[in-house]
């Protein structure tokens, strides 16, 4: 019988979705989402694989959602591990920014003061159950670097990251871990949609192919895999580190293109890169 307990942000949907299936191989899932009716599939999804999952829809930008995943994080087990990932972008200049200032609030709230809040209550459990618990927060290459348009989506990112060091820093002398993993291009619905609103998907798409020197888009399931290890005792000694899981794009000083010379020279496809 499983006892750990994992708390997922963002669970309903892309990334945190991926998360929430993996992590449910040993963990107990508390699933937090804003969409209920994506919630509802992803712990249906859970237990048809053999798991268990119990949901809160709520807004991360509420403290109250965070206290009741913990809530029910201890009826349902020992919480061992946090997850903060929902998040999302509204890409506008700064100048243009709409001047309603619910959206820039929102995302603030969203991506910002939704992990704050997550870290909170999640270190509050640890402490008071006297458990040696683990926290990743899901930040972005925007954390980092910037790219035209993504003013308020890099500053939340960057703040995630500079929260996940101070947590570290803070509870680290408790036995407390905590870590980012900072994206780049992963296929989920919120990139789908960025691609299907810009007035040229498939060039928008093949541009940040072109950008990243692995020369593909990453599946959730790859972002899944190192969170479960950042939540595992294997990373048991690193703690208040932004984690880039982008390709080697932010390693890139511009596009770098296959050379075709060197693939056809070892017998590799010139286009793939790949065995022929
Ligand atoms: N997809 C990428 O390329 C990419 C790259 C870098 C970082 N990220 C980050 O990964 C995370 C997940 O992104 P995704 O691409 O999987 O997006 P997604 O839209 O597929 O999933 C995000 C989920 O978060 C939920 N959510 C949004 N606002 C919420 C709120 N206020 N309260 C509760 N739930 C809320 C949504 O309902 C959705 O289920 C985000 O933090 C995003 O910034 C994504």
């Amino acid at each position: 019988m499983i006892n750990d307990v994992a708390v997922v942000t963002g669970a309903g949907s892309g990334i945190g979705h991926s998360i929430a299936l993996r992590l449910a191989v040993d963990h107990v899932i508390v699933a937090v989402d804003i969409n209920s009716e994506n919630l509802t599939k992803v712990v249906q999804e859970i237990i048809l694989q053999g798991g268990q999952a119990h949901s809160i829809v709520g807004d991360v930008a509420d403290r109250v959602t965070h206290i009741q995943a913990r809530e029910v994080a201890a009826i349902k087990g020992t919480l061992r591990a946090w997850v903060n990932c929902a998040g999302w972008t509204r890409g506008a200049a700064l100048h243009d920014f709409p001047s309603d200032p619910k959206v820039f609030e929102e995302l603030i709230g969203t991506n910002q003061n939704g992990t704050f809040w997550g870290c909170a209550e999640a270190v509050h459990a640890f402490i008071t159950n006297k458990t040696r618990g683990t926290i990743v927060n899901i930040s972005s290459v925007h954390g980092r670097r910037a790219w035209r348009d993504h003013a308020v989506y890099e500053m939340t990112k960057g703040a995630v990251d500079a929260l996940t060091r101070n947590v570290a820093v803070t509870y680290g002398p408790y036995g407390i871990r905590c870590n980012a993993v900072a994206p780049g291009a992963v296929m989920t619905p919120a990139l789908a949609k960025s691609f299907a609103d810009a007035p040229n998907p498939k060039e928008r798409r093949e541009n940040l192919e072109k950008l990243t020197p692995l020369k593909r888009i990453a599946n959730p399931s790859e972002i899944a895999e190192v969170v479960a290890f950042l939540l595992s005792d294997k990373s048991s000694y690193v703690s208040g580190q932004s984690i880039a899981v982008e390709g080697a794009w932010t390693s890139a000083l511009g596009a770098i293109d296959l050379d075709e010379n060197l693939a056809r020279r070892y017998g590799l496809d010139s286009r793939s890169g790949l065995p022929e």
